[in-house]
């Protein structure tokens, strides 16, 4: 197997999934306060794509091999939890660092998407830096993407801005090519050397998913087969866009109207 190249009829697709996906995360923005839980976010989340975009939310008993089906449409992840957190009957807290990720499938085409929030509005320096950060690394990786440009340089931008600021990348999950499949190849390395990997082509697409934690790199899986948070209990934060390889650079798939915008640091990189 390869890296697909998409075609325009496929972008167009593409284009469509990815902003309904980020439109859930608008939609379920106002709804995430101190109190709420989880388990109400999904449901929510899960009527508005299903009765209002009619979409499916890809994450629905998705098994891929070795894994049990995943029992619900959207994946929250609260504070030492990286990622794949399960929504239950936990509520959140005020100051809590949450992560939704949003998968859609329109068209028979994913888009994929995640946001960080603070919940009430307002957190710990570190957690309001470590969010920060991490946006900031996604937007870095973004900034590097076109066609010559090779996937290793993705990683190393990641990683020196994550390092640099004194946290770590998360190793075992990475960005993933998207299309037709929700984890398709290349792995997108949140690390590594510039230089090195395959080589970007327009028509590629792809996500970018930053996992960083304010502590140590090292994750565990918790007994639910799914949920997976930092071994020494630090933050984590991720944020993710779908993107496509254009002739002159990158167009990102997952922006809407209440996207957060790119970070001052790397606007003028973006092309
Ligand atoms: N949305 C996640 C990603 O970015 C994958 C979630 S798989 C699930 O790749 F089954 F947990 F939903
Ligand atoms: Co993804
Ligand atoms: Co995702």
């Amino acid at each position: 197997m390869s890296i697909t190249i998409k075609t325009p009829d496929e972008i167009e697709k593409m284009r469509v999934a990815g902003r309904l996906a980020a439109e859930v995360l608008d939609y379920i923005e106002p709804f995430v306060k101190p109190g709420v839980t989880t388990g109400e976010l999904d449901r929510l989340c899960h009527d508005y794509m299903v009765n209002v975009q009619q979409a499916i939310p890809a994450p629905l008993n998705y098994a891929p091999p070795g894994y049990a089906p995943y029992p619900k449409s959207i994946c929250t992840s609260i504070n030492h939890q990286v990622c794949h957190g399960i929504p239950g009957e936990k509520a959140l807290k005020k100051g809590d660092i949450f992560n939704l990720d949003i998968t859609v499938i329109k068209d028979g085409y994913h888009g994929d998407t995640s946001r960080m929030f603070i919940v009430g509005g307002d957190g710990s320096i570190l957690a309001k830096r470590l969010c920060q950060v991490t946006l900031e690394c996604l937007w870095l990786g973004i900034s590097v993407v076109k066609p010559g440009a090779r996937l290793g340089d993705i990683g190393q931008v990641i990683q020196k801005h994550a390092e640099g600021n004194g946290f770590s990348v998360v190793r075992e999950f990475c960005g993933h090519g998207i299309g037709a499949k929700f984890h398709e190849e290349p792995q997108v390395l949140h690390y590594g050397k510039a230089g090195t990997g395959p080589e970007l082509q327009a028509g590629m697409t792809f996500t970018i998913e930053p996992m960083i934690n304010a502590g140590k790199a090292a994750i565990s899986e918790l007994p639910d087969g799914w949920t997976i948070v930092t071994k020494d209990r630090s933050l984590s934060a991720q944020w993710e866009h779908t993107l496509l390889v254009t002739e002159t650079g990158v167009e990102v798939l997952t922006l809407s109207d209440g996207c957060p915008p790119a970070p001052a640091i790397t606007v003028p990189a973006i092309r």
